[in-house]
């Protein structure tokens, strides 16, 4: 069975099970140009992609978990935003040790979140408001409640079934030191010991990430085998691509050395080993073989941007996260930089870029750039950093302008078009996150980007699960109700306002959709200072005029001084008032942290 898109169910904008209300007049627009874009082969390379938390986007059933009834109820809301498809993070059989990123059964689905056959209803109801859904694929590890590893375990020492993984003996002479000091993920060692079936002390198992997520042996023909297997089955099932989790992270050097202080490039023993990329080759061709293409996305934490965009020839995947653009600091060089070195990267190898500014794993941005070091560093985090809540919304209200301005496609993930904050103050008992208990509590973890959403100013759980049903699985924040899309949605100034006017804007201007990129070092003849951002797209001659369209120009004020704006300049978005694009006076100056997109 194979769910193609055809340009009937791109056109559709209505189904039964639907339930958020009339679409806005944003959402309008944005449904009028949907059509194009869906049907384009190459709709990934400019996708808006919003990422759905399952466990915190809503719950239909009531008991305090987020699930697919819940994603269900809200495609309408999804589809009113303007986005092209969403990103599901893992719905699969776990116990949930982090976060459904630990998979027992890659072909099921958590009975928490929903059955197999209400995802295959839910990707095709999506695909009949013209969202594609990608899903999430994890392969370096799974879960220890998976049969594989299951059966490794009982099966014992020098077992084919061990041969999956990475078990090892301990070094010294009764096996009780650890085989590498390699450091896990989550802090603390890569490796645990096992218990034999007769109570004595037995081998160890690689873990990278938790214990509860043994690594699988990448060179092993089973585990290939099964993972391009896997792919089929949700591609089968519609799926038009997949996220790849840790995906540099799963070849392993069988000689298990400790790390070199200073690994050159592949000399890694457990990161970014070449022999991944044949691992990808295979993953394109079962993507490559289907009628519309499936796309896989990486995630791809490298620093190496060289090394980063061999990930993306034109044989692997086709666009990976950005994560250099997502933790810099709010700071124009900082951003300059980044953008122009993420562009030089994907160039020779005809990639895309993705625009990120946060996923399910770091600080939201609204608490992120209200903080004195506005960067991102996992390292970083610390319980009792100060912010300052009106500065970060005003920055996180500009770079949803710059970052859906560049040339590439877009990840927002849930809650960031609401404006969230990061929830710092959780109950310490409430906590999941095993960053945050493998770091004997110094790291708060990263639920504070995970409580469930608000959808209305009231309820229970604020219209997350229904009236009457139960606590949220995180408990929301006092004040949620304050940002919630009910009463964001009353509110042309709100942030929800702002995401939907971004999104339908982007998908209506021709000069968003190509890659033609340029810096402006100056605006109207005025020269613009160090601290401002500006770029064209579109055509991007000198000569070209921009009353045409196929031009548009995005000026962000990173500084603290107002920036002139040309005086016969068409405002068509303002990130610092309710809709410039509305107002009979043009502003003539931009503020500090705002962005405009102009027509000039
Ligand atoms: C990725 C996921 C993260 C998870 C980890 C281990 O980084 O985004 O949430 O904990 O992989 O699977």
């Amino acid at each position: 069975m194979a769910h193609e898109l055809t340009e009937e169910d791109a056109v559709s904008n209505d189904h039964p099970r639907v339930a958020d209300g009339e679409p806005t007049p944003d959402a309008t627009l944005a449904q009028a140009v949907r059509e194009p874009a869906a049907a384009s082969p190459d709709w990934w390379r400019s996708a808006v992609i919003y990422q759905v938390y399952v466990r915190s986007f809503a719950d239909g059933n009531g008991d305090g978990t987020g699930d697919l009834a819940g994603v269900r109820q809200h495609l309408g809301y999804l589809r009113d935003l303007g986005v092209d498809a969403i990103w599901f993070t893992p719905w699969y059989v776990s116990p949930l040790a982090d976060g459904g990123y630990d998979v027992a059964d890659y072909r099921a689905i958590d009975p928490q979140f929903g059955t197999l056959a209400e995802a295959e209803q839910l990707i095709a109801e999506a695909r009949d408001l013209g969202i594609r859904t990608i899903i999430d694929v994890v392969p370096n590890h799974v879960s220890s409640e998976h049969e594989w590893f299951k059966a490794a375990l009982a099966a014992g020492p020098g077992s084919p079934e061990r041969e999956r993984f990475w078990f090892h003996p301990g070094k010294g002479e009764d096996g009780s030191e650890i085989p590498t000091r390699w450091v896990s993920e989550f802090q603390g060692s890569t490796w645990t010991r096992t218990t034999n079936p007769d109570g004595t002390p037995g081998e160890w198992y690689l873990h990278v990430f938790a214990p509860e997520q043994p690594d699988l042996n990448w060179n092993h023909p089973d585990v290939r085998r099964e993972h391009e297997d896997i792919l089929r089955f949700w591609f089968d099932r519609g799926a038009a691509g997949i996220r790849i989790d840790s995906a540099a992270q799963l070849v392993k050097d069988p000689a298990l050395p400790e790390v070199p202080a200073h690994p050159g490039p592949g000399e890694h023993p457990h990161v970014d080993r070449d022999e991944l990329h044949d691992i990808y080759r295979g993953w394109r061709a079962v993507a490559d073989s289907y009628e519309e293409p499936r796309v896989l996305v990486g995630e791809v934490w490298l620093a190496d941007r060289a090394r980063f965009a061999q990930y993306l020839r034109p044989d692997e995947m086709h666009t990976a996260f950005n994560f250099d653009f997502m933790a810099r600091p709010w700071d124009a060089k900082a951003l300059r930089e980044s953008v122009q070195t993420t562009l030089d990267a994907h160039a020779p190898v005809a990639a895309p870029a993705t625009w990120v500014l946060s996923n399910h794993d770091v600080t939201r941005p609204v608490t992120r750039y209200g903080r004195e070091d506005s960067s991102f560093a996992f390292t970083a985090k610390r319980f009792g950093t100060p912010t300052d809540l009106e500065t970060g919304r005003r920055r996180a209200r500009a770079a949803a302008l710059l970052s859906a301005a560049l040339p590439g496609s877009l990840y927002l993930y849930q809650g960031d078009e609401l404006g969230l904050p990061e929830v710092e103050d959780l109950p310490l008992d409430a906590i999941q996150d095993p960053m945050h208990f493998r770091s004997d509590g110094v790291d708060p973890g990263r639920d504070g980007c995970r409580v469930p959403l608000p959808w209305t100013r009231g309820g229970t759980s604020h219209g997350f699960g229904p009236d009457g049903g139960a606590q949220p699985w995180l408990p929301q924040p006092h004040g949620w109700g304050e940002v919630s899309v009910e009463a964001q949605s009353d509110d042309e100034t709100s942030v929800l306002a702002l995401y939907r006017r971004v999104l339908a804007t982007r998908r209506a201007e021709p000069a968003l959709h190509g890659e033609a990129f340029r810096w402006l070092d100056s605006l109207g003849g005025v020269a613009l200072g160090d601290d401002v951002l500006a770029f064209r797209r579109g055509d991007t001659r000198d000569d070209a005029h921009g009353d045409d369209d196929g031009v548009l120009t995005c000026v962000v004020n990173l500084g603290t001084e107002d920036v002139p704006l040309p005086a016969d300049a068409e405002v068509l978005l303002h990130s610092g008032t309710p809709h410039g694009a509305d107002t009979s006076e043009p502003p003539t100056r931009l503020a500090p942290d705002t962005a405009v997109w102009l027509r000039a």
